[in-house]
């Protein structure tokens, strides 16, 4: 493959959008990040150098680093944060991935202005496995906010409160011209009648399930999380945060001017949501050379709580058992881990300010997580530096209960913690994840880095260890890095544990991430190729 070398310059830049300048943390001064174009084999150097006044870390989400796993990102899990002034070189290759992943800022908030979409084309010579597009696009996901990120996050994390809800929801940054002052930069597809374009959508929203439609027009799933599945036609796909979804659009209406649309989907109940819509637009080129000047069709999207509308579209995905190697049938560990939000008492005081004295904390096995300090996890296995970590993660939670039903708040409150759990290399695993309504259900976006695995279940309620394991897929289920659990629900994973190294296994809503929702896996080194954690880079940053 092609080696390709990028300066990454983290920096405060003055952006406008919803008719204000501030100054927001961008890559290279762009908003979105600079999008990478690479095939199927190639290497990417990418020398991230922090210019700005906060600590930062890039993550390349869905990459799995096979013998790489020091070039992953999340702060304090494979690396130390870069720091302002300094400077961090990502070397990694792409083994056989093909696709649409994405490259986010993987420390504090930031990733709510640093990312990018990370376009992987197959082999010279190999074609897609559907039909040609004539045009790619990157449709990118985000929010925006009126405010500074940072502060939002110290609010969030201490009382617990509203303000994780944005100011608009963007594509390709731009919220689009049914929100105030946005009509200039509103992003636009410009196609020819007859031609298929592919659409590469990604959710880069920090805190935000969505759905995505295009108005008129159908859309033909050909791919999610960089893995090409089977083919189906849908109106509307859902796309959690961290996940991606590729769709091929054949521009077949009448040549006129089309918004394409997201919406937020599965917001808490008890939080207020913001319900406004963010557009671009797909212009068909008429044959007098010029556009229509009409006013754009809006689409129809589902309601914020069309949980039967998301349920559908998922149920659809399904792997092409051919490409796909096999789903693991023989378990070595068959782990049951709750994913939820609750409640730690904390002393009265400005970081305290949840009800009765308690803050938020989100947990996994009732493990709030917390991230070490001294020294980055990977590091502290590699060099056997003792007291960063445990390796007492609980397999299975401490006590069962009814946990999607109405749960006393004293029944489950989360105990700090940095645990991981070990996996020999080699090792098949399945995880039960199960939401829980301590403080309330909801939609948990469950990311494993530096892994694919299979969804071979999801439903809704108790898992029912008696008759779902009945339900498992396991000839053509879903193959992704994240799953979306469905709120008030649970969802079966499978995977092996061939990536040796220190994989971050975490909620892709950043305020839940914040408040602990995560745990680590440590797997031990084989004895082949990519097998084995290898040296550091000479310039890994220090804590
Ligand atoms: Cu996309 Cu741990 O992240």
């Amino acid at each position: 493959g092609e080696t390709h070398y990028h300066d990454f310059v983290i920096e405060a830049k003055p952006v406008k959008r919803l008719c204000r300048t501030h100054n927001i943390i961008t890559v290279n001064g762009k908003f979105p990040g600079p999008t990478l174009n690479v095939r199927n084999g190639d290497t990417l150097v990418i020398k991230a150098t922090n210019r700005a006044r906060y600590n930062v870390t890039l993550h390349w989400h869905g990459i799995r680093q096979l013998g790489t796993p020091w070039a992953d990102g999340p702060e304090y899990v494979t690396q130390c944060p870069i720091q302002p002034g300094a400077t961090y070189t990502y070397r990694f290759t792409i083994i056989n991935q093909e696709g649409t992943l994405w490259w986010h800022a993987h420390s504090k908030w930031l990733r709510a202005t640093v990312y990018g979409a990370l376009v992987i084309r197959p082999k010279v010579g190999s074609p897609y496995p559907f039909p040609q597009p004539t045009r790619e696009v990157p449709i990118v996901l985000g929010e925006w906010w009126n405010r500074d990120i940072i502060s939002i996050l110290r609010q969030t994390i201490f009382t617990g409160a509203a303000p994780n809800v944005s100011d608009a929801y963007t594509i390709n940054g731009q919220p689009g011209d049914l929100y105030p002052c946005s009509s200039k930069g509103t992003f636009k597809i410009h196609v020819n009648s007859g031609e298929t374009v592919l659409l590469r959508v990604i959710n880069a929203a920090l805190n935000q399930q969505l759905f995505f439609t295009v108005a008129n027009h159908q859309l033909t799933v050909v791919a999610a999380d960089a893995v090409y599945h089977k083919q189906f036609a849908t109106r509307v796909i859902m796309v959690g945060p961290g996940q991606t979804t590729d769709v091929l659009l054949t521009a077949n209406q009448p040549p006129a001017r089309y918004y394409m649309a997201a919406r937020a989907y599965a917001t808490a109940q008890n939080a207020p949501f913001d319900n406004t819509t963010t557009t671009a637009i797909l212009e068909y080129n008429t044959a007098t050379g010029g556009s229509s000047a009409s006013r754009p069709l809006l689409p129809q999207l589902p309601a914020f709580n069309d949980t039967n509308t998301a349920t559908v579209f998922e149920n659809q995905l399904r792997s092409i058992p051919s490409v796909e190697s096999k789903v693991p049938l023989k378990i070595d560990h068959s782990l049951f881990f709750t994913v939820g939000l609750g409640f730690v008492n904390c002393n009265p005081g400005p970081r305290c300010q949840g009800p009765n004295n308690t803050r938020f904390a989100a947990s996994m096995n009732n493990v709030s997580f917390v991230l070490p300090r001294r020294a980055s996890l990977l590091q502290a296995y590699y060099n056997n530096i003792p007291g960063i970590f445990t390796t007492d993660f609980p397999p299975v939670p401490p006590v069962q209960f009814n946990y999607t039903g109405n749960v006393p708040r004293a029944l489950w409150q989360p105990r700090f913690g940095t645990k991981l759990y070990k996996l020999k290399f080699g090792e098949t695993v399945q995880i039960v994840l199960q939401d829980t309504g301590i403080f309330s259900t909801e939609d948990h976006p469950i990311h494993l880095h530096g892994y694919h695995f299979y969804v071979v279940a999801q439903g809704f309620g108790n898992f029912n260890p008696q008759t779902d394991p009945q339900r498992f897929n396991l000839f053509d289920p879903p193959s992704r890095n994240t799953i979306d659990v469905p709120v008030g629900g649970w969802a079966v994973i499978r995977f092996v544990a061939d990536n040796p190294g220190v994989w971050l296994f975490h909620c892709h809503i950043d305020a839940h991430l914040a408040w602990g929702l995560g745990m680590a896996f440590l797997v031990e080194n084989g004895i082949g190729e990519y097998e084995t954690v290898t040296p550091p880079p000479a310039d890994l940053p220090r804590c």
